[in-house]
């Protein structure tokens, strides 16, 4: 059946607000509720023997990689190699045996990812995909299958695809390290406790998207935005400045908070608006001094942060978002709210083809 927009204006919009459900679903089907453990689907091959992993994707979903790195080596201490599917399968990567290759497509046929699947299975590499499309030809190819369950995806610039893929990585992380003996059962508990949270999480984030649509007009005449994060908020700057580009054509950057200063400094003005990802945590009182430097130089800030940070530093920004306090471990995910909503209400200021935005398509077959 024909999927429908409902009461909403954009399949995009749409899909923002499916997130809390199919978060939900796609974690119900990977954390078991009833001892809050995580169930894998079958697989024939010992994960716990798996000595490096090869992450190959392109887009919002190389971003989703980015993030599980952090991931994979914090709680598995395995090693993590990361690339984008164009680069990969023309630098004639080391692949050593034991070796996992994890490919991550919202549609499982984007033909630069599909080619690097083919080349690490010729190279004797264990296969896995997360993939959003059950019928795909990744899907099909992969000895492990690991499925979002994010529904049809309809919107050229991928978001619910995204949290979901987020969602499984973060299951297959930890199962890695309750199988190598790196956590207990009590960690794993509370592992799955922290992301059952999540679905609540990005509802209250999405409580904010009326804040979010009025200050998008003070976004929507830059010309050049910058997005700054640390660990795996930096994968999330990126993913914000992405969203920004495809559906508003305003130029965005996306930089790790403390590399800021070796460059894109050099950019910030008063015409320079600067989105800073801050969970309150440890990392937070340096990405406040990034903050300083941006603000000493006229820089506009607009503070993405809980109750506590916006309080230590959401004075003298242009704008502030509230997001609730949450786990690190789901903090990307929903950190993903706002830079979504952020990038489709200043589209919609900007009044561009929301879901079909020039020069993009939805599922890119050709390299
Ligand atoms: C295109 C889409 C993006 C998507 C990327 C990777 O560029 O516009 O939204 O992230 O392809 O697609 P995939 O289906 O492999 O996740």
């Amino acid at each position: 059946a024909a999927v429908e927009k409902g009461n909403y204006r954009h399949f995009m919009q749409k899909e923002i607000f499916e997130q809390p459900t199919v978060v939900a679903q796609t974690l119900g089907s990977y954390l078991r509720q009833s001892d809050n453990s995580v169930a894998l689907p079958q697989f024939d091959f010992d994960i716990s023997s798996i000595r490096r992993v090869t992450i190959v994707a392109c887009g919002t979903s190389y971003y989703a990689g980015m993030v599980a790195k952090y991931w994979f080596e914090q709680f598995a201490r395995v090693p993590v190699d990361i690339d984008v599917a164009s680069e990969f399968r023309y630098r004639d990567p080391v692949l050593e045996d034991g070796g996992l290759s994890l490919f991550i497509s919202q549609s499982g046929e984007t033909a630069d990812t599909l080619a690097a699947l083919r080349h690490c299975k010729e190279q004797g590499q264990t296969i896995a995909a997360v993939v959003n499309v059950p019928t795909s030809s990744m899907a099909r190819e992969a000895d492990l299958l690991l499925p979002t369950h994010a529904g049809p995806e309809i919107g050229v610039a991928s978001t619910k695809a995204f949290t979901c893929q987020l969602a499984v990585l973060a299951a297959l992380a930890a199962h890695m390290a309750v199988t190598k003996g790196l956590m207990s059962r009590e960690e794993e508990q509370e592992v799955v406790g922290h992301l059952l949270e999540a679905p609540a999480c990005l509802n209250a984030a999405l409580d904010h998207d009326d804040d979010i649509a009025s200050m998008a007009h003070l976004i929507a005449p830059a010309r050049d935005v910058l997005y700054l994060g640390r660990g795996p908020d930096y994968p999330m700057a990126l993913e914000g400045a992405l969203k920004l580009k495809e559906i508003s054509y305003i130029h965005a950057e996306g930089y790790a908070s403390g590399e800021m200063k070796h460059g894109p400094i050099a950019l910030i003005d008063d015409d320079v608006p600067v989105i800073v990802l801050a969970p309150s945590g440890p990392l937070f009182e340096k990405t406040v001094s990034n903050m300083e430097e941006v603000r000493a130089r006229g820089g506009q800030i607009v503070l993405i942060s809980d109750a506590k940070g916006l309080e230590e530093a959401g004075e003298g920004c242009m704008a502030t978002i509230e997001m609730p306090k949450v786990h690190p471990l789901i903090a990307p995910l929903v950190y993903a709210v706002p830079v979504q909503l952020l990038a489709y209400h200043v589209a919609c200021v900007k009044g561009t083809d929301v879901d079909q935005p020039r020069n993009l398509a939805k599922s890119v077959t050709v390299e």
